[in-house]
């Protein structure tokens, strides 16, 4: 099993990367390469797509991997992306955003059923359950395609066996945003192995910034105005009670963190369990 545990994401996607450097540059080594078995287009700039899983490709749901392609001059393009499928699943699942000028999705968003795509094996990120404390209650608060690592997590009977409750809320600008993760949790709920966990101890929140919706406003606002606790009958957010795990733009996360310390969170690491921790769902300002 390869895996790396790094105490920061950016060390963790800097020791992923480096990993890359021992790859050769052109084309795609035998074990280094998956089949797409599925693709979802859900908006004009998010999809999802099922690979087949390499025997020895062993994760932990939350983790993310370096996938890619070979660019028209043979070089290998991969770039971090959250595995979406929990780690018991047979296939593996992505959700990925659309940059029409991105070097890696302008292409990736044409793959289709029988493409081959690179995977590398080594997986790792911080939105791991070893690096919380104990609780009673696991927030997770993803924006965008931050929803990718907690569609992973949602389905990992572990939360529901550390956690009497989890609750995710999913912020988007569009209802249509939402179409991944509203699948998500329904096939969940319907799971025959997981389902009737996910149905009794899992709280989703869907909420749209730019359209009428049942549930709006920036996850930041509803977190300080008490909204999200108060719409689900439950307390304020409480470092004695409450565990959070955060994916989205650098923008949400370092929003979330300001007000997580102010309330006394602290972050976890491997070495020190804490009460919250972070991912980036990408580098840079978003688009
Ligand atoms: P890039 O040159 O990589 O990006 C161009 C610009 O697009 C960026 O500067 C940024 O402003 C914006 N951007 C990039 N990715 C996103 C995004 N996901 N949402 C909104 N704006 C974005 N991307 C996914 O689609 N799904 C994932 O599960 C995912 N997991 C990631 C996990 C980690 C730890 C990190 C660091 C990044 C992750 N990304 C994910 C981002 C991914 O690595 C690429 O940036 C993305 O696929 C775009 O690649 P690109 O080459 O087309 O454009
Ligand atoms: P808004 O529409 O008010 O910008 P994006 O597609 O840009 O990644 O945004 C996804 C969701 O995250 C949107 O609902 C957006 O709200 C929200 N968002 C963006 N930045 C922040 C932030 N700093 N804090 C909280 N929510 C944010």
């Amino acid at each position: 099993m390869t895996q790396l545990q790094n105490p920061s994401p950016l060390a963790a996607l800097d020791q992923a990367n480096k990993s890359l450097a021992s790859h050769p540059k052109g084309g795609i080594s035998a074990p280094d390469q998956v089949t797409v078995t599925a693709v979802t287009h859900w908006t004009d700039k998010l999809f999802s797509f099922q690979t087949d899983r390499p025997p020895g490709f062993r994760f932990q749901s939350g983790e993310f991997a370096m996938i890619g392609l070979v660019d028209d001059e043979g070089k290998a393009v991969t770039l971090a992306y959250s595995i979406a499928s929990p780690h018991w699943d047979d296939h593996l699942e992505f959700y990925s955003i659309i940059v029409p000028d991105g070097p890696l999705t302008s292409r990736l968003r044409h793959v289709q059923i029988g493409d081959k795509i690179i995977l590398r094996p080594k997986t790792t990120g911080t939105l791991g359950l070893a690096r919380l404390r104990d609780g009673q209650r696991l927030y997770l608060l993803a924006t965008g395609t931050g929803f990718a690592p907690f569609a992973a997590l949602i389905r990992d009977p572990e939360i529901y066996e550390r956690f009497e409750q989890v609750i995710l809320v999913h912020g988007c600008r569009t209802i249509a945003e939402l179409g991944y993760s509203q699948k998500i949790v329904a096939d969940s709920r319907a799971h025959p192995l997981i389902g009737e966990m996910v149905t009794r101890q899992l709280h989703y929140v869907p909420s749209v910034t730019r359209e009428n919706f049942t549930q709006t406003g920036r996850i930041t606002t509803l977190l300080a105005d008490g909204k999200l606790a108060s719409s689900l009958s439950l307390p304020p957010l409480d470092p004695a009670f409450d565990r959070i795990m955060i994916c989205g733009s650098i923008g949400l996360n370092q929003d979330i963190a300001a007000q997580l310390l102010e309330k006394n969170f602290h972050e976890g690491n491997l070495s020190s369990p804490g009460d919250y921790v972070i991912e980036r769902a990408f580098v840079g300002d978003g688009i």
